[in-house]
């Protein structure tokens, strides 16, 4: 049931709803959640079928689109989006002003809003041509500012992307390819990755979605505002999640401490990290998927008997099983997953999360677009309940 509240504004009510838990900030087609029967729809198409059918560039013309693409669409979009894959030799630059050991989401906070500044005053955002442009740009660009801030924290050398790989294959291409010896891909791998990137393409209004929304909403540039949504993504609570698992599951170590760690999190001296959901309160869609996906590519690579996989099974069944869980509707969730499955394809845990800001972009940006495009956009500005000092004068520094 939904009210719609803003006529209330006129008669100077409003609501207090802190952490959005009951209001909706906007309309939009792009992406429905069915969080009680756990479900998911990009533009009405079940996740498991673009998962399963589809492949990361095609949901991104979907999701931008709002339409499947004809093989002739699809061929265009994607010259479209991978002539801008290059970075100009100015953005490159940037890099060197960080630390080595900076962490890669810290590096892509500042070169994503520095593009802001190579792209700005030729952008109009009003003219829905240089929004598709912007659009393109940024999906094209990500994956190679992601795996230039992995290889300068390594002291690789820069590298190019190629011509004739699939969107993630050249995503590996430029993190692991070294003057010396090419990457070889594995199908199977890319496979996986390519539906990461599908599972992480768009949430509806997460918390760094609304950030790029509420940016977006004064007119700011759009390079400027995916920044931001990379900014928010990074909190463990959000899309820092992956990351923690993998320390999480670091830090149990064995099986034996599983039933301790359980104890503790009951305790609340813990987080099971990669469990819960503000919406879903049934298993996530994409945790499933990402499960069978998990069992694939550790098969392909023969670490069937990988003891953190076992340690997460672990996990996973006792919280399954066991009444606080079940009585908070705590489920695992995409990323309880995705750090295995990357963690065996050798990411390091430190790309995780760029890995998720990566594949987020796409939904990011549409939910921009869509917000420019309204002609009934406002700015966002939520009110606040004032629990301040009431008014009084200033006291002289002598007299405090
Ligand atoms: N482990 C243990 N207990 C939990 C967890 C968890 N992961 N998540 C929620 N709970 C408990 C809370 O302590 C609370 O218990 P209480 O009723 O006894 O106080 C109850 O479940 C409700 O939790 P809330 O914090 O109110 O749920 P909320 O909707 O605000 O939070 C969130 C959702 C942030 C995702 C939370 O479940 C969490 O921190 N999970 C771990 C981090 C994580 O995996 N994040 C990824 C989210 S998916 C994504 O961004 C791709």
């Amino acid at each position: 049931d939904v009210v719609d509240i803003r006529a209330f504004s006129k008669t100077g009510m409003f609501t207090f709803d802190p952490g959005f838990l009951a209001t909706a900030s906007c309309e939009s087609a792009i992406t429905f959640i069915d969080g009680d029967i756990g479900q998911l729809y990009y533009r009405g198409y079940p996740i498991e079928q673009l998962a399963e059918k589809s492949d990361y560039l095609e949901v991104c013309y979907l999701l931008l689109n709002g339409e499947l693409p004809t093989a002739a669409q699809r061929a265009e979009f994607e010259r479209g989006v991978m002539r801008h894959n290059m970075l100009h030799d100015q953005i490159i630059s940037f890099y060197k002003g960080f630390r080595r050991d900076a962490h890669p989401m810290a590096v892509m906070v500042g070169v994503v809003g520095a593009l802001s500044a190579f792209y700005h005053d030729s952008l109009d955002i009003n003219n829905s041509e240089h929004r598709r442009i912007s659009a393109h740009r940024l999906i094209a660009k990500l994956p190679n500012i992601a795996a230039q801030a992995y290889r300068y924290n390594k002291g690789l050398p820069f590298s190019y992307p190629k011509n004739g790989l699939t969107y993630a294959e050249n995503f590996l291409h430029m993190m692991f390819s070294t003057p010396c010896e090419e990457y070889k891909v594995n199908a199977v791998t890319a496979r996986a990755l390519d539906r990461i990137f599908t599972l992480h393409a768009d949430h509806e209004q997460n918390a760094s979605t609304s950030t790029v929304r509420l940016a977006g909403s004064s007119g700011a540039n759009p390079f400027a505002c995916i920044a931001a949504g990379i900014a928010c993504l990074w909190g463990p609570s959000h899309g820092g999640a992956n990351e923690a698992v993998l320390k999480m599951l670091d830090e149990i170590g064995s099986v034996d401490n599983v039933a301790e760690f359980m104890q503790g999190v009951k305790d609340k001296r813990y987080k099971l990290m990669g469990f819960g959901h503000r919406v879903y309160k049934n298993m996530d869609p994409r945790a499933a998927i990402m499960k069978k996906t998990c069992d694939e590519v550790l098969t392909e690579l023969g670490l069937q008997n990988d003891p953190k996989f076992k340690l997460a099974m672990e996990l996973e069944k006792i919280a399954l099983s066991d009444p606080y869980f079940i009585e908070r509707k705590l489920y695992p969730n995409v990323d309880f997953y995705s750090g295995i499955v990357l963690s065996a394809i050798g990411i390091p845990v430190s790309m995780f999360t760029p890995i998720f800001a990566l594949a987020r972009t796409v939904g990011w940006i549409s939910h921009w677009t869509e917000m420019i495009a309204d002609p009934a956009m406002k700015i966002g500005r939520p009110r606040q309940l004032y629990t301040g000092a009431p008014r009084r004068d200033f006291i002289d520094e002598g007299n405090r």
